[in-house]
């Protein structure tokens, strides 16, 4: 397994918002976690990526234990974390932004640029625009094709079709169709019929807890099990 998470509780001072969550990525599989508003997905992945620690369980990735490892280092580690508001330097060109991505991770610029337009072509016309007049969806392709850059092993994307125009969510299936395999992914996300379609495992969040995995590709397509939790 790449990731192994065993039963850890994650508390925002003394509200304890995941309790006893369990959850394993192995290489290359695409797993997602499907849940309401306010179950603790979010919560999850930003324990997973760093910035919170379990105060109760453990978290081993790629073979060692890193439930006190902050941000930085699991980030150096190859773990890359898509964040749920589509967060831009808006003041900053698309080519300045995919820049700042480049340079921690050691990859050259002009190799980090080719991989963005590879996942997302059109943005060859904005590099050298400023990156806040891009839609919600071309920032959210910007940051997904971002997150590639310096051969992540990792991928933690939360909730990449949110808000976005139905044309765009289309585009962000596709982005993800492409990677699926070669790169580990949990992926938070409400849209069923992505899920159904993309899916090496499912977990259902549900206050703080996972009362349901969906493991067989059977029980994978059959949504109806799965439109419970959401
Ligand atoms: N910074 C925070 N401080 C205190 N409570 C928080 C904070 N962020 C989230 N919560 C609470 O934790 C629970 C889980 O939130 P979150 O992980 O954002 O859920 P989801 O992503 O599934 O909508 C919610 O009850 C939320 O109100
Ligand atoms: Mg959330």
């Amino acid at each position: 397994m790449l990731l192994t998470v065993q039963s850890i509780n994650v508390a925002y001072g003394h509200a304890v918002v995941l309790k006893d969550i369990s959850l394993s990525v192995d290489i290359g599989e695409m797993v997602f976690v499907v849940g309401r508003n306010g179950a603790g997905k979010t919560t999850f992945l930003k324990t997973v990526a760093g910035f919170m620690k379990p105060e109760k369980g453990t978290i081993i990735y790629s073979g060692k234990q890193v439930g006190n490892t902050g941000p930085e280092r699991m980030a150096l580690d190859g773990v890359r974390y898509v964040f749920q508001d589509k967060r831009v330097f808006t003041n900053l060109t698309v080519r300045e932004n995919i820049q700042l991505a480049a340079h921690p991770s050691g990859e050259r610029l002009d190799a980090a640029i080719e991989k963005v337009v590879q996942i997302y072509p059109p943005i060859v016309n904005f590099l050298d625009s400023k990156a806040g007049g891009l839609s919600g969806g071309q920032r959210q392709l910007l940051l997904l094709g971002r997150a590639l850059i310096g051969n992540p092993r990792l991928l933690l994307i939360d909730e990449p079709t949110e808000g976005l125009a139905a044309g765009i969510i289309k585009e962000v299936f596709k982005v993800l169709e492409q990677i699926k395999g070669s790169v580990s992914m949990i992926i938070v996300e409400q849209n069923l019929s992505v899920v159904c379609r993309l899916a090496d495992r499912v977990y259902a969040m549900k206050e703080g807890r996972i009362p349901a995995v969906f493991s067989e590709q059977r029980e994978i397509q059959d949504r109806s099990r799965m439109e419970q939790y959401l």
